[in-house]
């Protein structure tokens, strides 16, 4: 009953869509399990380019079933548009299910994300504005609307009368226009109309499909040190995207999680606000974001980039349980000499080997770097390991030693072929 789970293992970007279109080509369900479109996940088919925000990555596999679930918090427009987008390029893709438990985001979700990052002045988060957190805030205070209700249309239009009083009032409060409620249930009912026949209770499809003995993959959005609670708070999501989201955005047991891989960058990267220990805002930087073409899926941000921090990396491997590693781009590197990569940190004299939970010294650590040789030349055309060049291979030995993770999967390039794997990846636990 083999079971796998996806994250990102830093500050999300980690090539997890493109790991999870190689590996949905063996799953029979793909499930994305928390966050909504702020997610951008690129898979690249020959001369396609397919920019996934909220349908799974694995959606690309025909004989897949492809679940949206309770975690998640889903923009209808967003993702009808984004069918529409897929469906241009592509009639081969998995059936679609959508979670009756996943929370709905509205326009009005969209603008308080814009007045809130605002009124936060010099401490914004640099948000995706794509209305998340506003959305998950509704959630938590148990007045979001979910799917089962979004699609029948009698609650539908109660919950919104509802719910539109308290947000008018808050809209006021920031100076911003009322939205009008019957304008925004006429076009959203249209909405409802198209989605109504994908809504299921999916946690149910995935039990069974769980426990028939089907290969079931879990797709994380965002990385590990976005993740609300044991992320860089407050410059993190609103979700949860580490390992353990994926039981609470899916409706399944901790047991059932047989692998959970972590992607990596070779290097570092992290867009919008926040601690980075290992950002260099200088040449380097700037050859790392112009080598790898650092530029945001969803916002078209330039990344911030920097060293590999082994010191996140290892504690990634913790927070997650990882049983692998999926160490991506180390294409991108080729041409620099000597490598940084971080293995401790210095804050007031001491030398600390994790990350501080509290932000401001988080934001006041130092990197203490090890140098590493590089390497020279083109890695794409690799496709096992003795192609690689000899000192890419060390580099991966250091950073799977330093972590005491095995490596899994390195990838050299966003093609499907460009891509080594090292284990075997769906290994399964008796239960
Ligand atoms: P995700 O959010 O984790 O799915 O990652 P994104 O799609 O936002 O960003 C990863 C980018 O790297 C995409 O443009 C991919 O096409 C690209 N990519 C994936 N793997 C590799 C790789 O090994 N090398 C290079 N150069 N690019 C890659
Ligand atoms: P994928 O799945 C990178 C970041 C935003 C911001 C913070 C909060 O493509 O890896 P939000 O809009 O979620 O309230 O923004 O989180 N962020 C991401 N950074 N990759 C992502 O997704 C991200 N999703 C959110 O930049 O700093
Ligand atoms: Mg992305």
């Amino acid at each position: 009953m083999p079971t796998l789970v996806i994250v990102g293992a830093q500050w999300g970007d980690e090539a997890k869509g493109k790991i999870v279109d190689v590996l949905g080509s063996q799953a029979d369900v793909v499930v994305r399990f928390s966050g909504g479109n702020n997610a951008g996940h690129t898979v690249i088919l020959g001369p396609q380019t397919f920019k996934f925000h909220l349908l799974p990555a694995g959606i690309l596999h025909p004989q897949s079933v492809g679940i949206l679930g309770s975690g998640m918090v889903i923009d209808p427009k967003g993702l009808l548009d984004e069918l529409d987008r897929t469906l241009a390029l592509t009639a081969e893709i998995g059936e679609l299910k959508i979670s009756s438990a996943a929370h709905v985001v509205f326009p009005y979700h969209r603008l308080l994300d814009q007045m809130q990052e605002e009124a936060r002045g010099e401490n914004k988060i640099g948000t995706t504005s794509r209305g998340i957190g506003p959305a998950y805030e509704d959630k938590v205070s148990r007045i979001g609307i979910r799917m089962a209700e979004f699609v029948c249309p009698d609650r539908f239009a109660r919950r919104l009368r509802e719910v539109a009083g308290v947000k008018n009032r808050l809209l006021e409060l920031f100076g911003q226009p009322k939205f009008d409620v019957d304008e925004l249930h006429a076009e959203y009912s249209e909405y409802a109309d198209r989605i109504r026949p994908y809504v299921a209770d999916t946690d149910i499809l995935i039990q069974d499909a769980v426990l028939s003995g089907k290969k079931v993959l879990f797709e994380g959005a965002q990385g590990t040190f976005l993740d609300l609670d044991c992320g860089t708070y407050p410059y993190v999501t609103s979700s949860h995207p580490i390992a353990g989201g994926a039981c609470l955005g899916t409706g399944i047991g901790p047991r059932y999680l047989d692998s959970i891989l972590g992607v990596a960058k070779a290097y570092t990267t992290r867009v919008g606000s926040g601690p980075f220990p290992t950002e260099q805002d200088n040449e380097v930087g700037v050859r790392i974001r112009e080598q790898g073409q650092e530029f945001g899926t969803t916002t078209g941000r330039g990344r911030r980039c920097g060293w590999l921090d082994l010191v996140a990396l290892r504690q990634s491997c913790r927070l997650n349980s990882l049983s692998g590693l999926i160490m991506t781009r180390l294409d991108v590197l080729s041409g620099i000499p000597e490598l940084q990569v971080a293995t401790s940190y210095r804050l007031d004299g001491q030398s600390l080997d994790h990350l501080p939970a509290d932000v401001q010294d988080l934001a006041r650590v130092e990197a203490v770097y090890e140098a590493l040789e590089g390497w020279d030349g083109d890695l794409r055309s690799a496709r096992s390991m003795h192609d690689l060049p000899a000192s890419t291979r060390r580099y991966l030995e250091f950073v799977t030693d330093f972590c005491q993770t095995p490596l899994a999967i390195v990838s050299i390039g966003p093609d499907r072929e460009e891509t080594i794997l090292t284990a075997e990846i769906w290994a399964s636990t008796p239960r």
